[in-house]
């Protein structure tokens, strides 16, 4: 018969080489074009992300660089991101469905926490054929959100610029990247050690 899931659980795991190279470049190297197939593949790891009732409440504006979306989204940026996003390939406007259409419900409680997790698949997925990928939320919301026609139900959340990075993780001055310890962020465990 077969197995549900064939994945086993090492011994000794090891952090999957995607999630260790993942940081977010501030530099961006301005020749690297990345292909349709490339983006397809990413916003298909976004689309194969788990949400609340498969609820799905995510959108993404795609603008390639040198292409008119591109353009009209980089406008848009603030002076700290209009340093280094536009040299990326691509920056990828995501939005969350926030509002039930020509009403004040809510559409889900758990809209930005699906679009992170979407995000967070394209992301790795991105890394997976080596893209790099930087989240921001540094840009006039309102504005993008006027110049794509986006409705009141959807927010225009973040962005995300994906490209090749113009330096390795781990050597980029000026951003924090120190992490809570893990005994920090564990709230209550009882390790296999302990009594029970
Ligand atoms: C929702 C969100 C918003 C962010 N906004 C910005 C931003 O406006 N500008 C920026 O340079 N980085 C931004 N970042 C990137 C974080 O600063 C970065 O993830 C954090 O410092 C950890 O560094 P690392 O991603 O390299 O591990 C944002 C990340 C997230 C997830």
């Amino acid at each position: 018969m077969d197995a549900v899931s064939t994945c086993e659980i090492p011994v000794v795991p090891a952090i999957h080489p995607a999630v260790l190279r993942r940081h977010s470049p501030m530099a961006f190297e301005p020749g690297a074009e990345i292909s349709d197939d490339a983006l397809d593949t990413i916003l298909d790891a976004g689309r194969l992300a788990p949400s609340a009732g498969n609820s799905q409440p995510w959108a993404f504006v795609v603008g390639r660089h040198g292409d008119a979306v591109h353009a009209r989204i980089v406008r848009h940026l603030a002076g700290s991101s209009a340093r280094w996003a536009p040299d990326a390939s691509a920056i990828v406007v995501n939005l969350a469905r926030v509002l039930v259409e020509d009403t004040d419900w809510e559409y889900s409680e758990f809209s930005r926490y699906d679009l992170g997790q979407a995000v967070a698949h394209m992301t790795l997925q991105a890394l997976s054929i080596g893209i790099d990928a930087h989240q921001f939320r540094a840009f006039d919301r309102e504005a993008v959100a006027a110049e794509f026609a986006v409705p009141r139900e959807w927010e225009v959340t973040s962005m995300t610029a994906f490209g090749v990075a113009a330096h390795a993780a781990g050597t980029v001055a000026g951003v924090a990247r120190e992490r809570r310890s893990r005994g920090d962020v564990t709230w209550t465990r009882v390790r296999a050690d302990e009594p029970r």
